[in-house]
């Protein structure tokens, strides 16, 4: 299998991610924080420690300011909704963010008359639109900004900073979300300077851990309302969660498996270091943009390259996405064809009514064997 979807999920993970998940489990795989057995405290301990690995990797402020969720999609759920924000408040999104954005943006569109409103970006540049995003500030300052760090339909990497500081300018107490899920602590950000309220990260993705092992960092003062409720291993004679850091938003048992993998994806990480991953990432998507610029028909989305990490979408004229996703697929070749959860992304590059894009991203465990494998039965199609 050439598996080119490293957008939806890492694959394969470190092989210590395997044997680290399954020895854990097997041998320590007791609840954390539910008791004081060994196993129980082994477990917690696990916990505690891939805790502060993270808070390090992703540079949070401290390890208590990590928090674990399920998947980003709860993550950002946490944020969003767990924002008091109130009828007429405006919340601005860039045209790059996935349903786990737009639709608790939506809800709390029709239940609370909230005001959505889009950073401009301009069409084919590329380039925010600084002077019409300044204005729009001023006419509508923004109660909530959410930027993902990267697209997950074509890569883009918007200026966050830019945009967090215009914004911060108009309403210094804006809450701002940052979705990390593409590229969390390979393209680090600062989450200390106070820019970022809620840092997304995805364990499975570029962190290359196991499905279940996600979450947000809470970089400032800003404490979202839980959303979720219910057991803690703490404070059990109040029927209110916990105030205290990380307890309040991790209700419920701990996915030990799960954590137990990231925690040896991060010692993986470590040891390759950001540089050689983000590098051979980058190498083999710029052979793959240079190829598939070579065979006639195909037509890129692609922002400038120091704009973009390894993903690029494409189409192929004459061929529905789906159809070349499925082609490709009897060549053993994963790639994910469609709208990637995304519509406002594919209404922006022009590609919502006519089924999307054919979308590839490179992992650090693909070589140039997969691209070759690609775009030479891309280049045969014609
Ligand atoms: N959000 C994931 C993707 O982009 C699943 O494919």
């Amino acid at each position: 299998m050439n598996y080119l979807d490293n957008a939806a999920t890492t694959f394969p993970k470190p092989e210590c991610v395997y044997t680290v998940s399954d020895s854990f489990y097997r041998s320590s795989g007791a609840n954390a924080e539910r008791g004081q057995s060994p196993l129980a405290r082994q477990a917690a301990k696990m916990i505690a420690d891939t805790r502060q690995k993270l808070a390090t990797w992703l540079s949070a402020p401290t390890p208590e300011q990590v928090i674990f969720t399920p998947s980003a999609t709860i993550a950002l759920n946490y944020a969003i909704l767990g924002t008091s924000l109130k009828y007429g408040d405006v919340v601005y999104v860039t045209p790059f963010e996935h349903n786990s954005v737009l639709r608790p943006v939506e809800h709390l569109r029709q239940t609370l008359s909230i005001i959505v409103r889009e950073i401009p970006v301009q069409p084919g540049t590329y380039a925010v639109q600084f002077d019409r995003l300044k204005a729009q500030f001023r006419a509508e300052p923004p109660e909530m900004v959410i930027i993902t760090q990267a697209s997950n339909v074509c890569g883009f990497m918007p200026p966050v900073e830019e945009i967090v500081q215009l914004a911060r300018k108009v309403n210094p107490d804006v809450t701002i979300i940052v979705d990390g899920a593409q590229v969390a602590g390979l393209y680090p950000l600062d989450l200390n300077d106070g820019l970022v309220d809620y840092y997304i990260f995805s364990g499975h993705k570029s962190l290359y851990g196991s499905y279940g092992a996600s979450g947000f960092v809470l970089c400032t003062e800003k404490r979202p309302q839980p959303i979720i409720f219910g057991g803690t291993g703490t404070q059990s004679e109040s029927l209110e969660m916990p105030n205290s850091l990380p307890s309040a938003y991790e209700a419920g048992s701990q996915n030990v498996w799960a954590i137990a993998g990231l925690s040896a994806a991060l010692d993986w990480l470590k040891e390759q270091g950001r540089e050689k991953i983000v590098k051979h990432c980058q190498s083999l998507t710029e052979m793959l943009v240079e190829s598939l610029q070579k065979i006639p028909g195909v037509r890129m989305y692609l922002p400038s390259a120091s704009q973009r990490i390894s993903i690029v979408s494409f189409n192929l004229s004459g061929i529905a996405p789906q159809m070349l996703e499925n082609a490709l697929g009897t060549q053993a070749i994963a790639v994910r064809a469609g709208l990637h959860c995304a519509p406002w992304a594919h209404r922006w590059l022009g590609t919502l009514e006519s089924g999307g894009t054919v979308r590839v991203s490179a992992g650090f465990f693909n070589t140039e064997e997969d691209i070759k494998a690609l775009t030479k039965f891309l280049a045969g199609l014609k």
